[in-house]
């Protein structure tokens, strides 16, 4: 067998699922938006994670039984009309190079529905497999009340096999996907080195009175003509008082003289992602206010990333971060106790990065080599239009942590004179 990482992160999975079980990933599909109009097809993370495959409309199948494992890839065949209207397709021997599933067991998807059904649920394949009790599906709700796209599409057969259940496999690939390995840490750098030429760009032409909209145009450009496949996530270019809206997505305001601008800001590699924040003043140069708030942010997220080693609860770091930033706001006179902090403070310091920004994987277990996280304390003052963050994103290692974000300029004299130049 061709022995890739997709193969040993699929073997890694069937290890762990119950007996007699089959998993089904969708890659699924563009979501539609109007007329014949699409919105940008997002591989589904975790059929990527088990296939290394970015196409829409294909579909994968894992089986145990016992000892044996077997698996099942259907792709979209290519046809005259796809090949004159929508491009070139992926063949089987190509899908098999990447994905390490051999040759003979890819199909096309049209095929699936009764190939589940004779090949696998009803058990007629009596030389190789018993039928299945239990099928494992991506089961994440992004909010109450939804129901999967999974359970859409398999409902006719959930209903007629009503002897099989069914549970999540989140419940095994959100902790697969915490750890990275070393190709996908290097694919966030790759991001990371992204969002750098971002920024760097956006330093460049800041400038007051330009409009928002005009730098994530300046960081946007930067992406594309680095090659990256684009923005991670809907980037955030906020000036003076919009910083305070944590989630600001207009980007259609003017920074004024004397602002501040804060950017949050993803790219991605391949579907690896990054996300960094960095706050800085429109005209080149910090207020001694400005400087004296900016300077605390910079030193909770200093002591934060020091702060990150294998067995640290992330509730410690998030308390770690807000007693330090509770500490600073004490010493410039802003509160009278540490509780008092929820008024300049509202968020979380951290969560995990990945194949999505806000990565997959427990939060109730401790951090431990390989896990990939922010770094990302904020201080917002409405009242005085002042809202900083600054975010890296930071590996877990064996011994404590490594700041990958690290080359991209946050001190107050760098900044300054980048802006200078
Ligand atoms: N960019 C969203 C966040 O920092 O979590
Ligand atoms: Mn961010
Ligand atoms: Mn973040």
């Amino acid at each position: 067998m061709n022995e890739n990482r997709f193969s040993t992160r699929r073997f890694n999975l069937i290890k762990e699922i119950e007996d007699r079980s089959i998993v089904i990933l969708y890659s699924l599909e563009a979501p539609h938006k109007t007329t014949d109009q699409y919105y940008p097809y997002e591989i589904n993370r975790n059929f990527y994670y088990l296939t290394g495959l970015k196409k829409s409309n294909f579909t994968l199948l894992l089986q145990k039984d016992g000892q044996n494992q077997f698996e099942y890839l259907f792709i979209e065949e290519a046809t005259d009309y796809s090949n004159k209207w929508l491009g070139k397709r992926m063949t089987k021997q190509e899908a098999s190079l990447v994905s390490g599933i051999e040759e003979k067991n890819i199909f096309f998807v049209e095929h699936f529905d009764t190939f589940l059904h004779q090949q696998i649920l009803s058990g007629q394949r009596k030389a190789l497999a018993r039928a299945p009790k239990l099928i494992y599906l991506d089961l994440y709700r992004h909010k109450p009340y939804v129901v999967p796209t999974a359970l859409i599409k398999l409902d006719a057969v959930l209903k007629s096999y009503p002897e099989i259940t069914y549970r999540n496999a989140n419940e095994f690939l959100d902790i697969m996907r915490m750890y990275k390995d070393e190709f996908e840490v290097n694919e966030i750098r790759r991001a990371i080195s992204y969002s750098k030429a971002g920024v760097e760009a956006i330093l460049s032409v800041a400038t007051p009175g330009i409009n928002e909209r005009s730098i994530v145009a300046m960081y946007e450009y930067a992406l594309k003509t680095h090659n990256s496949e684009g923005n991670s996530f809907n980037p955030i270019v906020a000036s003076g008082a919009n910083a305070t809206t944590l989630h600001y997505e207009e980007n259609d305001q003017t920074a004024e003289d004397g602002s501040l601008v804060l950017c949050d800001l993803g790219a991605l590699a391949g579907p690896y992602a990054s996300d960094i924040s960095r706050t800085f003043p429109v005209n080149g140069k910090f207020t001694d206010r400005q400087k004296e708030i900016y300077e605390l942010v910079l030193s909770v997220n200093k002591a934060c990333i020091d702060f990150v080693k294998p067995g640290i609860m992330m509730s410690e770091l998030n308390l770690h971060a807000r007693n330090l930033l509770a500490e600073g706001a004490m010493k410039l006179g802003m509160i009278q106790s540490p509780d008092e902090i929820s008024k300049y403070y509202y968020h979380n310091v951290s969560h995990y990065l990945g194949l999505d920004v806000h990565d997959v994987g427990s939060y109730l277990i401790p951090l431990k080599a390989g896990v990939v996280l922010t770094i990302e304390p904020g201080f917002y003052i409405e009242e005085e239009s002042i809202g900083i963050r600054i975010e890296d994103n930071v590996l877990v290692t064996e011994t404590g942590s490594i700041n990958l974000s690290e080359s991209i300029i946050k001190e107050v004299k760098d900044i300054e004179n980048f802006m200078a130049m």
